[in-house]
């Protein structure tokens, strides 16, 4: 180990035994959360949660309501933010003011009793993955939650020798079934002398097992690479991403990734990663600091040294109210032997589930 890697992966150690493991738990009263949505919230969402378009009341309301008898629907959104959506209105997550705010008529328990009810209205949800488990998307660690989303990648490598490269990445992410998403990736390359999409990535990713209470959540993915210029292999990438919430305030994501060249099976590796994130309030438009360790083991490594670290400190950004649409920047430092000095990783991404990519800024 290098002495910058005993500081980093020290530093890493010591920022993941530092966060409190109890989780805030606290029973609300269903059957008061009921009287309270039926007194309140039926008549714009329907007694049973969905809407009901032939009321003139609800047909008169745009946008309409949103159906909290959806399963999807309704364990996508975690609790917390339901309770600022019913406490503040809907413009305090970047929705209609038409959700009216609940604060001058309930009181904070009255509506954490409703939200718990809000949350029951969904049967079958329950086989759901459910929102709480939806951490932030990380710079290279995979992540286990299932999206509906279009990220883009851009990633700036500051080379030791030779021009500098560009890679550019384009991922459209689309659930289906109740667990599951399918993905679509466009690798475009640019290193000063050809400039051409080099990869086209496919496949899904499932979540394999989650725990709300203990706040984990586990995925295994496959994708296959096509590579698009002859000569080069295509690549199947399979993967474990796992999630856990260690604290109010904080997160733990990470992943290994198989890379195995179709052509040269010898020539592949083990992508290693982990990353915190420190959610530091539950604003949705602010800066989330993280900080994330990779680590590049080659099949063939005979020696320790052939492993490759890096530490990229990042920040993701939230640019809307909601947080739907963000930014995420890091730099990424090599921290062993390594072809480039640093690396400038942009991530923007824009969760299309939870509405147009020009609602709420
Ligand atoms: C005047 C009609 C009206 C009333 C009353 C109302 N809502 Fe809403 N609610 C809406 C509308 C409209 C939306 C959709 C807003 C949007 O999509 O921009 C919504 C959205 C929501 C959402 C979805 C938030 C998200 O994450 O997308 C929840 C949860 C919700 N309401 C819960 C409640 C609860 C609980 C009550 C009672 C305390 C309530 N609403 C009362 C009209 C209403």
């Amino acid at each position: 180990m290098t002495s910058h890697l005993k500081r980093f992966s020290g530093l890493f150690a010591a920022g993941l035994l530092s966060v409190a493991f109890a989780l805030p738990a606290h029973a609300a009263d269903l059957e008061a959360g009921k009287k309270i949505f039926d007194e309140v919230c039926a008549a714009c969402h329907g007694t049973t949660g969905r809407p009901d378009p032939d009321n003139p009341t609800v047909a008169a309301l745009d946008p309409q309501p949103a159906d909290l008898s959806d399963p999807l629907f309704n364990s996508r959104e975690p609790e917390a933010d339901w309770n600022i959506v019913v406490t503040h209105g809907g413009p305090a997550l970047g929705l209609s003011s038409v959700m009216p705010s609940q604060k001058a008529a309930l009181k904070e328990d009255e509506i954490r009793n409703v939200v718990a009810y809000a949350k029951t209205l969904a049967p079958g949800s329950e086989l759901y993955p459910p929102g709480e488990l939806n951490f932030f998307l990380p710079v290279r660690t995979k992540k286990a939650f299932p999206e509906d989303e279009i990220v883009l990648k851009g990633r700036f490598t500051d080379a030791e020798e030779g021009d500098n490269p560009w890679r550019s990445i384009l991922e459209v992410e689309k659930r289906f079934g109740r667990r599951s998403m399918g993905v679509l990736e466009i690798v475009y390359e640019d290193d000063g002398e050809d400039a051409e999409i080099t990869m086209v990535e496919a496949g899904a990713k499932t979540v394999v097992h989650w725990n709300k209470e203990k706040g984990s959540i586990l995925s295994a993915a496959l994708i296959y690479g096509a590579a698009t210029q002859s000569g080069e292999s295509d690549e199947v990438i399979p993967y474990l991403a796992y999630g856990k919430r260690l604290s109010e305030k904080s997160t733990l994501q990470s992943s290994a990734r198989v890379i195995v060249p179709v052509d040269d099976a010898d020539e592949g590796e083990v992508e290693l990663a982990g990353v915190v994130h420190y959610e530091w309030t539950v604003n949705r438009q602010a800066m989330f600091p993280a900080l994330e360790v990779t680590a590049t083991v080659p099949f063939d490594a005979g020696d320790g040294d052939s492993v490759q670290w890096t530490a990229v400190p990042q920040v993701r950004i939230g640019l809307t109210r909601g947080g739907h649409v963000a930014l995420n920047a890091g730099i990424e430092f090599p921290l062993s032997d390594q072809s480039y000095e640093t690396r400038y990783h942009l991530v923007l991404l824009w969760d299309f589930a939870d509405g147009s990519f020009f609602k709420g800024w």
